[in-house]
């Protein structure tokens, strides 16, 4: 059967860290609130002008020299954000564009924080059909241009940034011993709109608007969904928690990581933790911490990754990878 293969990762993190200290002298909070409630200390905000398509873009670049590739193997972009150039087009065209690649399809997903896992999901399954061979599956995030700065309860939580995966066809056994990615689950409850949205938009009121969050909601959502997901998704990989090397988590909060990490009996060190640096860079999460985590030699080949995400919709999701 086809599997398909991450074979090279990308990451693009804009300007200088902010740190709490900095956001404290022009919102109302501490370094000491935001680090206890969050694990955050620092996180990357793009500089004026500076696009999503920016940041995609050099994270694409990067993951196609990691690959060992050019923009002319690539034959689909599947860019999932929440913060896009412009309402249309998607900005993966501008990727698309960007990286002087003329054939196949580029296209956006959008499902907040989980657009990774959904954006691997789609492409999986199109290369699964024949429809691609080769694809750059990115997140990026300029959740910075969405946040109300006067509400402190939001502001100090998000970050900017891009990572992006090269992914290529290959053939596997079927077998939980396969290499390549072995199962994607994905949910989504539209009931919860109200616990994590923008109230703004082309339809609603021709502005961007911003982001509103109920956080503790959000919270006892998130760690309840990703522990269920993540079984589901083992159960459809044929494996079980042992058998998993490294959780790479969407990065929203260290409480949550540790949280699902022990309902699931899980330790804490098999998780990639980005979340203190980067803040919640919403799709560009996993992408981002995935490609510490290769860069760095921790996830090596044959390891099974686990990606797991939670964002507005209330969406979810969570993908089973053998390196
Ligand atoms: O990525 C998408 C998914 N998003 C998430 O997963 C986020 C999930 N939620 C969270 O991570 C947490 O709920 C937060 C970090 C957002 C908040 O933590 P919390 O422990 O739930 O705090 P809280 O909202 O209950 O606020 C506690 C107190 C409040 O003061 P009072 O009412 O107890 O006097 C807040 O006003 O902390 C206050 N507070 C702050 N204080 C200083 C809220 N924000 C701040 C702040 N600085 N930035």
């Amino acid at each position: 059967m086809i599997r398909s293969h991450i074979v090279g990762c990308g990451a693009y993190l804009p300007g200088n860290p902010v740190s709490n200290a900095e956001l404290a002298r022009r919102v109302d909070t501490s370094d000491e609130w935001i680090q206890q409630r969050t694990g955050i200390t620092q996180r990357y905000l793009a500089a004026d002008g500076e696009l999503t398509s920016d940041l995609a873009l050099q994270a694409a670049q990067r993951a196609l020299d990691h690959a060992g590739m050019k923009a002319s193997d690539i034959d689909l972009i599947v860019l999932g954000t929440a913060t896009p150039d412009e309402t249309f087009p998607a900005t993966a065209t501008k990727v698309q564009a960007g990286l002087g690649m003329t054939r196949g399809a580029a296209f956006d997903v959008q499902a907040v924080c989980s657009g990774f896992v959904y954006g691997l999901s789609v492409a999986d399954s199109m290369m699964k059909n024949s429809m691609a061979q080769t694809a750059l599956v990115i997140g990026a995030e300029t959740f910075s241009r969405i946040l109300d700065w006067n509400d402190r309860t939001t502001c100090v939580l998000f970050g900017d940034g891009a990572g992006a995966v090269v992914l290529q066809a290959g053939q596997g056994q079927g077998t939980p011993a396969d290499r390549g990615v072995l199962s994607n689950i994905l949910h989504s409850d539209g009931r919860h709109h109200d616990l994590l949205y923008v109230d703004g938009g082309p339809s609603t009121t021709q502005k961007a608007g911003f982001l509103r969050m109920q956080g503790k909601e959000v919270f006892k959502h998130a760690v309840t969904n990703l522990a269920d997901v993540v079984g589901e998704s083992l159960a459809a990989a044929g494996l079980t928690t042992a058998d998993v090397d490294w959780i790479v988590p969407h990065q929203a909060n260290k409480r949550i990581l540790d949280g699902t990490a022990r309902k699931l009996g899980m330790s804490h060190e098999k998780i990639v933790v980005t979340v203190d640096k980067h803040a919640n860079t919403s799709a560009a999460s996993i992408p981002l911490a995935l490609a510490e985590a290769v860069a760095d030699g921790r996830i090596k080949r044959g390891q099974v990754v686990l990606m797991e995400a939670m964002g507005g919709g209330l969406t979810w999701g969570a993908s089973v990878t053998r390196w």
